[in-house]
């Protein structure tokens, strides 16, 4: 018998020469393979915590044994013990992202929402910062009395990663602070420069360690070292550019708080500007492209910001980005290659995705192989209306193909060149019935999409519905990823959501284990069934968005869950609404960011039986938790439904909106029984008149303010 995968549990103060040698071969191999899994398919074969064991039993055994130490030793290898064991952070400020903007009318009609928000007229001056969008990761550092005493990565922007350690050995982060609040998150960018970058690289291959694809990679993987020492030898740096909690104000606009931040010993970017037009935006913008090339490090478009922050304060968040900010985002890299073939994929939703196989070519510092041809009309040179794109040129396998990539977006087939298109290569012939199922694919009027009509019967859609189940923003269930998924649907373990929480019933004991399948132990499948049933206990939103039902995003999956509060309310008022008329549709489409297409999607989903009960399986083995809005203690209008009418003087009806929901009130249209409380400017009619026929308290602007003030 070979040594591998013969870990053991034995006392190591009691093993024998010959099996610590055994063992700590067993280990090399091992945790070789849990590296590499992780590296290259972002699908970990054992969990983190079982990682960290086996990492701290080899350096065990090596203590006792200095002698045995392999060549290959896990302990020696640099760049492996990533993202195992950080603990986790919860942000007092949640880390958003940016909205994107790729042309100067994305500008323009930033200015143009940020001015209708807050009712300020074209005429009236308004002032935004703009600065370079560093290509990085980001960091939050919290300072308490001046000291740093923690750093965070952003992770989903709720929950990061404790890598404080880690920042700790990186030179552009004081680690005292003088004359700082008491109180005071710093956020910005970690990234490695070009010349940093090509020095790594260099040196990483002189040791055959791995190299990294670009300098933001290298920066992220430098800083999810379990290892500070070794993200101490990596040469990082950090800008700051903005801030989460203060216990006392930096400024009174962006430009005296990133001032301050410089002040106080960070790096502040030197090509931040303060602009008053769009216009003038966009000449920065042109003249920080222009340099681009020369920096010295990666900057991938520009982000402006409006200046005084007590309009930043009143505009608010949507629900992943600040209505206050804006990435100008560069160009799109582009390189020329080969379309050597056509795959089909097909998705959770039964999408059939046109799949480019590309001859490798490096795009912007990336090698890429594949990338979307969108749909089948895209491929015929038409776009979603019928119209001609592209010179109504075709594309067909052996053509040279555009590709570019923007970012970390997947790559896309942009343009084709049909000079030199070999002889006899023929018009791509779509397919008309699903390649994975064989039901028939059918287009819907009005869909840019071929679907498969298989539904569950359907392996690829069943499958892509579990990966994404588990996916990060659902279930996240450590230990469970994409690669777990397939390998166990396509042995028949699971084949639901719902069996996922049975797998240990099933295969924790008895004749087939799960401990016993290749890959796995005794230790990695006790994780997993701890895992698992960490997140029987699942909020309404994620689990909402877990089921994967079409155009029922994340976002869009919190409002919903918002609005019912529990799975029961949910599931009651989705069920009422199956006639798409009457008060409980009235209701579902009253939700903020429900359209009656969405609504439709979500009503279907429930009334079709199989399905249906498959969630029903699924919910059996849960427990719900209730969706409750952000902490609004202390809001007299957390719970209650509030009508706003007639014009308001002192802000726009969205910004009311916005406000009120924050406070946690349901902002409703209509003024019925389940009102309680009008707000009515001047102007207020009809309903004004039916509020006071119905005994509805009713404010004006001014005691709604008063009501809400310093809330
Ligand atoms: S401001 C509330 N400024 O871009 C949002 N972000 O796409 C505050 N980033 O997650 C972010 N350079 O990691 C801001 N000058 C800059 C930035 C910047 C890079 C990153 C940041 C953010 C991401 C959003």
């Amino acid at each position: 018998m070979t040594s591998e995968n013969k870990t053991t549990d034995l006392d190591i103060s009691t093993l024998t020469e010959e099996q610590a040698k055994a063992e700590l071969a067993a280990l090399a191999v091992k945790l070789a393979d849990a590296d590499s899994a992780y590296h290259t398919e972002d699908a970990p074969v054992i969990s983190d915590a079982e990682y960290d064991s086996l990492k701290r039993r080899n350096a065990a055994i090596e203590e006792r044994f200095p002698t045995l130490k392999r060549a290959d030793s896990p302990s020696d290898q640099v760049g492996a013990a990533v993202a195992a064991g950080f603990g986790k952070i919860t942000h007092s400020v949640a880390m958003l992202s940016l909205a994107n903007a790729f042309s100067d009318e994305d500008v323009q009609e930033f200015d143009t929402s940020v001015r209708k928000y807050l009712g300020l007229p074209s005429q009236a001056p308004l002032t935004f910062t703009a600065e370079p969008k560093i290509d990085g990761l980001s960091l939050s550092l919290r300072y308490e009395g001046g000291t740093l005493i923690q750093a965070a990565t952003r992770g989903d922007g709720a929950v990061g990663e404790n890598v404080t350690a880690n920042a700790l050995t990186i030179a552009d982060i004081p680690q005292q602070l003088d004359g700082a609040p008491e109180v005071l998150e710093v956020r910005g960018e970690v990234y490695m420069s070009h010349a940093d970058f090509a020095a790594l690289n260099l040196r990483q291959e002189e040791r055959g360690g791995k190299s990294f694809a670009n300098p933001r990679n290298a920066a992220a993987g430098s800083m999810r070292q379990l290892d500070a020492e070794i993200t101490r030898s990596r040469p990082l740096r950090f800008f700051a550019y903005a801030w989460g909690s203060v216990s006392a104000p930096l400024g009174q606009t962006q430009w005296e708080a990133i001032e301050k931040l410089g002040s106080l010993g960070f790096s502040i970017n030197p090509l931040t500007r303060r602009c008053q037009s769009p216009a003038e935006m966009i000449e920065h913008y042109a003249d920080i492209e222009a340099q681009r090339a020369a920096l010295g490090y990666d900057i991938d478009g520009v982000v402006y910001k409006v200046d005084d922050l007590s309009l930043q304060e009143r505009l608010g968040f949507r629900s992943t980005t600040p209505r206050w900010a804006i990435a100008h985002k560069f160009p799109a890299e582009l390189a020329w290659t080969t379309l050597e073939g056509i795959d089909i994929q097909v998705g959770r939703t039964g999408a059939l995705s046109p799949v480019a196989r590309l001859a490798p070519v490096t795009v912007g510092g990336v090698v890429v192989s594949n990338a979307t041809l969108h749909n089948e009309d895209y491929i015929k040179g038409l776009d979603s209306k019928g119209q001609e794109i592209r010179g109504g040129k075709d594309i067909r396998v052996g053509d040279l193909v555009q590709v570019y990539r923007a970012g970390d977006v997947i790559p896309k087939v942009a343009d084709v060149d049909i000079s030199n298109r070999p002889a006899g290569a023929e018009p791509f012939d779509f397919p008309q019935v699903c390649p994975e199922c064989g039901s028939d694919a059918v287009r819907e009027p009005g869909d840019a999409v071929r679907r498969c009509t298989g539904g569950l019967i359907c392996p690829a859609q069943a499958v892509e519905k579990l990966k994404h189940f588990v996916s990060r923003a659902a279930f996240d269930i450590d230990g469970l990823g994409a690669k777990q998924v397939e390998q166990f649907y396509g042995d028949g373990w699971i084949a639901e959501p719902a069996d996922i929480f049975t797998l240990q019933d099933r295969f924790g004991s008895g004749v087939q284990q799960l401990k016993n399948r290749e890959g796995w132990g005794d230790k990695s499948a006790t994780a997993l069934f701890a895992a698992i049933d960490d997140k029987r206990k699942i909020p309404l939103s994620r689990l909402l968005f877990g089921l994967g039902i079409r155009h029922v995003g994340e976002a869009a999956s919190n409002m919903i869950a918002l609005h019912y509060g529990t799975w029961d309310a949910l599931a009651k008022g989705v069920d009422e609404a199956r006639d798409r008329t009457g008060p409980a549709w009235d209701d579902l489409i009253g939700i903020d960011g429900m359209g009656t297409v969405m609504a439709g999607s979500l009503v279907g989903a429930f009334a079709q039986e199989a399905e249906r009960a498959s969630i029903d399986r699924l919910i059996e083995q849960l427990d719900v938790q209730e969706a409750k809005r952000a902490d609004t203690t202390g809001s007299p209008v957390a719970g209650k439904t509030v009508v706003f009418t007639g014009t308001l003087e002192k802000m726009t009806r969205a910004e009311a909106k916005a406000r009120a929901e924050r406070l946690g009130a349901k902002v409703s249209g209509s003024v019925s029984a389940k009102t309680d409380l009008l707000v009515a400017g001047p102007g207020a009619g009809s309903k004004a008149k039916k509020a006071a026929e119905l005994g509805i308290e009713t404010l004006d602007e001014d005691g709604w303010l008063e009501l809400i003030a310093g809330l």
